[in-house]
């Protein structure tokens, strides 16, 4: 797993440069994350790429997630003194809570500039994330219309571009791409297994292994009310999940195909409520 990212180092380095040359030009941070993944989506090293920016820990897909677990989350970046929300960019306009703490968090640059005699000024703000964590969906949101291209390929790089809005926010795309902490292979399958890397570069059935056994262990009814599955073991598991979708041939499970209903139950959304990263993470 930890080889498919030995093939980026250029563009997080080109996106590292460019974020530190813009950054003083910027009034606060917009870190979007997964709620699924709250440890696993995030920045290596944002602390030191924004120093001591104003930030909204923006949790995105509230949907998706095991908000009993998430909501710990929230509490362990709140003590570390993050202003954070979660939400759900896909169903609602939660969108609407991210321009609200904006203006507030803002308010002081704000008024310092009423007391010089200056107008308010538009609030520049940087979204950043690894891909797949919404944040596309989130700049669309608040401009109200499609600019950004949905486009979760992470080979993909974004050049500087900034987008006026109707709210008095101004946000700067992520430039280039931008990755988590790899180094640990826990937080490359949790990626793995929640669509933030293609599909096509991918190990499925260690991916598709690895969500068997996080869900046994921390959601077994999922896998009982999903598949049916009421015995753990992986290569049991795998023939039950191929007895329900028909995945035999001469008689022997289809162990790709099998692998490749799981990873889609979790991408399509189909499984939910689940969160990866779990309290011991802490
Ligand atoms: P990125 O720019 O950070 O790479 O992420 P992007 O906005 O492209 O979002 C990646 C996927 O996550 C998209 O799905 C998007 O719809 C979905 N998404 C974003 N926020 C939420 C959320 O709060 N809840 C849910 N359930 N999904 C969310 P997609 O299938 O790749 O594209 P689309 O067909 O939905 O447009």
């Amino acid at each position: 797993m930890k080889s498919i990212i030995n093939h980026y180092p250029g563009h997080m380095a080109k996106a590292k440069r460019q974020i530190t040359e813009e950054l003083k030009n910027i009034d606060i941070v917009y870190e979007v994350i997964d709620a699924r993944i709250p440890y696993s989506s995030k920045i290596k090293d944002i602390n030191n790429l924004i120093k001591n920016k104003e930030r909204i820990l923006i949790m995105t897909k509230k949907d998706l997630c095991d908000l009993k677990i998430t909501n710990k989350w929230q509490k362990y970046y709140e003590d570390k003194g993050y202003n954070v929300l979660i939400v759900d960019l896909k169903n609602n306009n939660d969108y609407k809570k991210i321009i609200e703490l904006t203006h507030k968090i803002t308010k002081s640059i704000q008024n310092k500039r009423l007391e010089k005699g200056l107008k308010e000024k538009e609030i520049k703000a940087l979204v950043m994330g690894i891909p797949n964590v919404g944040k596309s969906t989130l700049i669309n949101q608040i401009i109200g219309r499609k600019v950004a291209s949905v486009e979760n390929r992470p080979e993909v790089t974004k050049n500087l571009v900034y987008l006026k809005t109707k709210v008095g926010i101004t946000l700067l795309d992520t430039p280039g791409i931008l990755w988590p902490k790899f180094d640990e292979e826990v937080i490359a399958l949790n990626i793995a297994a929640t669509g933030g890397i293609k599909k096509e570069i991918l190990n499925i059935d260690e991916v598709a292994v690895y969500i068997l056994s996080f869900l046994s262990k921390n959601y077994p009814s999922i896998l009982e009310e999903k598949y049916g599955i009421i015995n753990y073991d992986v290569i049991d598991m795998y023939e039950v999940i191929a007895k329900k979708i028909g995945a035999f041939k001469n008689n022997e499970v289809q162990y790709e195909r099998v692998s490749l209903k799981v990873y889609n139950d979790i991408v399509k959304e189909v499984i939910k409520g689940i969160t990866f990263d779990r309290e011991d993470l802490m």
